[in-house]
């Protein structure tokens, strides 16, 4: 499963590039107010320039023609920006324009396995369904996953499943154990994915038992 950075922090963006973790990057414009962005032609290009993979960045039009315009600007920014479109009716519309231009869209804000079938049909290149939204009103985000990649497997369709709206560690578990193609991962819950209390406690003990040996703690190698 690939992990993209759910985040409009370039600093962030370097931070898990270095660790070998992040294969893309998704913003939205509450990402971008989050990090009080004003520049922001010059954001998403640092973005698009420290990130080899793809690099989602929402429209903000609503209606077809204002979509088409908004996402021919933000192609032209890199070969791997995406378009971010949202699921409404002009956006299947713009979806289908969009991808018989070759231009990758990323369908976003879908909360039911018909907007995903409907953005797929439409030639999405992925579909973001939000658990994480989902969750905060007493339905199982997780199981619009499974519905999902049921659907897209009884079809063929090769539409990436991206897992948005993560929240904790166990969604990205049940994510991978779905066989979604992709999740988007807020830098918080990043850092927590690799921490284990069994492994500091493992380590904390090696290097304990090193020192009975070797009381200045050197490797003499
Ligand atoms: C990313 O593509 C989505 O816009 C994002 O994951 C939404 O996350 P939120 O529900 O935590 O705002």
């Amino acid at each position: 499963m690939k992990i993209f950075l759910d985040t409009a922090n370039v600093e962030e963006i370097r931070q898990g590039i270095e660790w070998g973790l992040v294969d893309g990057v998704t913003t939205n414009p509450s990402l971008m107010e989050k990090e009080k962005v004003n520049n922001f032609p010059a954001v998403v290009k640092s973005i698009l320039a420290v990130t080899k993979g793809p690099v989602s960045i929402e429209v903000v039009a609503t209606d077809y023609a204002g979509m088409i315009e908004q996402a021919h600007k933000i192609r032209a920014l890199g070969d791997n920006a995406v378009v971010k479109i949202p699921m409404t009716l002009d956006g299947l519309r713009a979806i289908k324009t969009l991808s018989s231009e070759g231009i990758p869209v990323n369908c976003t804000l879908i909360f039911s396995p018909i907007q995903a079938l409907f953005a797929a049909k439409a030639g999405a290149r992925y579909v973001s369904p939000f658990v994480g939204r989902l969750d905060d009103i007493a339905e199982d985000g997780m199981f619009l996953i499974e519905q999902i990649k049921t659907i897209f497997t009884n079809y063929s369709i090769d539409t990436e499943i991206l897992v948005a709206s993560v929240r904790n560690p166990m969604h990205v578990v049940r994510a991978a154990i779905i066989g979604a193609d992709i999740a988007t991962i807020p830098f918080d819950v990043l850092k927590k994915l690799p921490m284990h209390p069994k492994t500091d406690e493992g380590l904390s003990r090696f290097l304990s038992d090193w020192k009975k040996i070797f009381p200045d703690g050197k490797f003499p190698l």
